[in-house]
């Protein structure tokens, strides 16, 4: 990431007005819904702040699953059979067009990676229902695995990633 962006929980003194990534209902959702969504504790919302607070880039996050039997099989053999695996679904990602380009979704993915794999509350992996090819295409270069039968869903395993990491 080349240019000095500052990570944190969306808070309301954050400048999300002129927010604007080409896909408007990502805009309108974090402009008219994540705050409620945020008090509802069904998302949590993390930003990456540009010079003056205006926000460049955001995600959300919360607590999801995955059936164990949509899992590839190299990847459930190595888990107990219990109907259901604990995720950390990534709800929503997006940088703004003007700061596209510099390595900030990168940087973002990489943030909410380290927060589920540093949580006290176990989830095996981070998942995300790609919106569409390019979305899908975003995460599968940064290591995501598609479901067989369901390749727009991605996951990566936790320890996958911290094991990458130092
Ligand atoms: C997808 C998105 C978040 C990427 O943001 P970005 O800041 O431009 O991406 P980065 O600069 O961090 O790119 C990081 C890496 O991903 C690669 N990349 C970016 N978009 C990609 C895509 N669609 N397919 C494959 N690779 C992609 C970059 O080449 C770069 O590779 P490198 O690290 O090997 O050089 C941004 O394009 C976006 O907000 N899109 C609209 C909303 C959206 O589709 N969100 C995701 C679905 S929920």
């Amino acid at each position: 990431m080349s240019a000095p962006f500052r990570l944190a929980p969306l808070d309301a003194a954050h400048d999300r007005a002129a927010f604007s990534c080409g896909a408007e209902p990502l805009d309108r959702y974090l402009r008219e819904q994540v705050t409620q969504d945020i008090r509802r504790r069904v998302a949590a919302c993390f930003v990456a702040l540009a010079d003056g607070g205006r926000v460049a880039g955001y995600y959300t996050v919360a607590a999801a699953s995955l059936l164990l039997t949509d899992l590839p099989a190299s990847t459930a053999k190595k888990l107990p059979r219990y109907p259901t695996v604990p995720t950390v679904r990534l709800g929503r990602l997006a940088v703004d067009l003007a700061f596209r380009g510099q390595g900030l979704g990168g940087a973002l993915l990489a943030d909410a990676l380290d927060r589920a794999a540093r949580s006290e509350i176990a989830a095996h992996a981070l998942m995300v229902d790609a919106s569409g090819e390019t979305a899908a295409a975003f995460y599968r270069h940064h290591g995501f695995i598609a479901l067989p039968d369901s390749p727009r869903t991605l996951f990566l395993p936790l320890a996958t990633w911290a094991a990458k990491t130092p």
